[in-house]
């Protein structure tokens, strides 16, 4: 799928994905537990990783870099609601407002990109809803790979989480 990408736009997809992957900001989320057997760093970039390759499967040339972009912020929200139960109240709704903020305020992000991290949370947050073929790839890739960690078993979680650092160490 990459093959459909000239190299300049392959180096520069690699290029903000390594910046994020080794930025102390983005780093943080790794103290945010998320569903079973992951946390919201490696969450994150396993979502980014889904929606550029189902991009790539698309027959019209899609905004990759806001794909790419949108899909590591969508959940920069930094905090864990796991640990302070007050949060839990409309977490769901609520923390795609608070990580698009975190993301304008730590990262120079474009409209477009502010867009799909609102979005990512629909139909939960059902007054954003995913407008671009790009904030509904990213709606669905977080959907998919939330719904397999749900699937995945408490058990040695830590463990796991440290195993699974590999399958992010590169975008292709
Ligand atoms: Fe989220
Ligand atoms: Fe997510």
């Amino acid at each position: 799928m990459k093959d459909k990408l000239s190299l300049e736009e392959k180096e520069r997809l690699e290029e903000i994905y390594y910046s994020f992957l080794n930025d102390p900001k983005i780093d943080m989320m790794k103290d945010v537990s998320m569903h079973r057997g992951s946390n919201c760093y490696l969450h994150s970039f396993q979502v980014a990783k889904l929606a550029i390759k189902r991009a790539l499967r698309r027959k019209k040339k899609l905004d990759l870099e806001s794909i790419l972009i949108a899909s590591i912020l969508h959940d920069y929200y930094l905090y864990d609601w796991r640990k302070d139960k007050s949060l839990l109240k409309k977490h769901g709704s609520r923390h795609p407002y608070i990580a698009c903020n975190n993301a304008k305020r730590d990262f120079n992000i474009n409209n477009k990109v502010a867009d799909i991290i609102l979005s990512h949370m629909w139909p939960i947050n059902f007054k954003c809803f995913p407008k671009t073929i790009e904030a509904r790839i990213v709606n669905n890739a977080d959907t998919f790979v939330a719904f397999k960690e749900a699937m995945t078993s408490k058990i040695y979680k830590a463990k796991r989480i440290e195993k699974k650092l590999w399958l992010i160490s590169e975008l292709f």
